[in-house]
């Protein structure tokens, strides 16, 4: 077996492979991470031939949609994901053939609905269901904790205790533990009656975790990430430094035009001295009375550099072949202490 973990902040993922045969499995993929993954199945000289999520994460974002469509490879869930982009979804008891690897699916409830474990030779993938010391919370949408405490102790706690535990999360840097040892030392499990575990877990008083709504939307919908729409829009856009918008400014005004497309209150405030008001909200809707010539050179700006991302790659499938977006922002602009304008338009 060839395995690798990819620790990223506290979520954990897994390459697993096959000696024999190349093939390998990765699992709970995150999404900055991408390169990393293929990197390694590289150079450990595995292809991999399914991407797994455990169950639907709310706390960060998922890969297996991405690296699906760029690998080629089918993304695997529980039958109970909502995920429209899983193309092999598990009935707990199944297995994936990996080369001679199999890895077997055992739906594990609780913390998601979807949530599964995944045990293959000496080791078990607990995704969230069950964490060293700890186990995944159950205050997130379709958790359930009596349907944890049925995973857990008429489920993964019946396994072989030498069995290896691997969790989708692990925050003080430990590789892992295993099944009797978790049995013996973490806290969560010391109460194996239902009544007083589904208490605790009722009482636990968690934070929400950050991106939650977002990572939720696009794990569970397959859509994407605001990061994703920026800098898939950034890979197909030039951008200007200020010092060469400055620079052109003073030399060579009449070929560019420079476009605010922040909101009228923002520019009426203070914008680039000739610039012009299209907010973005308003692009598609007056580029044929404002931008009458696609050849000209055009600048979008606004306030922090992201709009005027979003704006300048619009432009662009418009056709003014010509945009370029600012490389910063309003912002950036008058920190430089460059030239700044208060007022309406000329
Ligand atoms: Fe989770």
């Amino acid at each position: 077996m060839i395995f690798e973990t990819v620790a990223t902040g506290g979520c954990r993922s897994y390459v697993i492979g096959c000696e024999d045969t190349c093939a390998a499995a990765l699992i709970d993929p995150e999404l900055s991470q991408i390169d990393r993954y293929i990197a390694l199945a590289a150079r450990d000289g595995l292809r991999i031939r399914y991407l797994v999520d455990t169950h639907t994460h709310a706390d960060h974002f998922s890969a297996t949609q991405q690296l699906g469509r760029e690998l080629a490879v089918p993304v695997v869930m529980h039958s109970a994901s909502p995920a429209p982009f899983v193309d092999l979804r598990l009935q707990g008891g199944e297995l994936l053939v990996v080369g001679r690897l199999r890895l077997q699916a055992l739906h594990t409830p609780g913390h998601t609905r979807d949530s599964m474990c995944l045990c293959v030779e000496d080791r078990v993938f607990t995704g969230d269901t069950l964490l060293i010391g700890g186990t995944g919370r159950t205050d997130l949408p379709s958790g359930d904790a009596g349907a944890l405490y049925e995973s857990l102790f008429e489920g993964v706690l019946r396994l072989d205790p030498a069995l290896k535990v691997y969790p989708a999360h692990e925050y003080q840097g430990r590789s892992h533990s295993s099944i009797g040892q978790e049995l013996a030392e973490n806290p969560r499990l010391q109460k194996s009656d239902r009544g007083a575990f589904i208490e605790m877990m009722q009482n636990l008083n968690l934070t929400m975790p950050t991106h939650v709504t977002e990572a939720l939307r696009t794990n569970m919908t397959g859509g994407k990430t605001v990061a994703q729409m920026l800098s898939e829009a950034a890979a197909t856009v030039p951008f200007m430094s200020l010092g060469e918008l400055k620079a052109c400014l003073e030399f060579r005004r009449d070929d560019l035009i420079v476009l605010d497309v922040r909101e009228r209150d923002a520019f009426e405030e203070g914008h680039i001295p000739g610039a012009r008001l299209l907010p973005r909200g308003q692009l598609e809707l007056r580029v044929n009375q404002e931008l009458t010539d696609p050849t000209k050179r055009i600048l979008a700006y606004c306030e922090f550099g992201r709009v005027s991302t979003l704006a300048t790659a619009t432009l662009r499938q418009m056709g003014f072949q010509r945009a370029v977006a600012l490389d910063g922002g309003m912002k950036a602009w008058r920190e430089a202490d460059y030239a700044v304008k208060a007022g309406k338009e000329p």
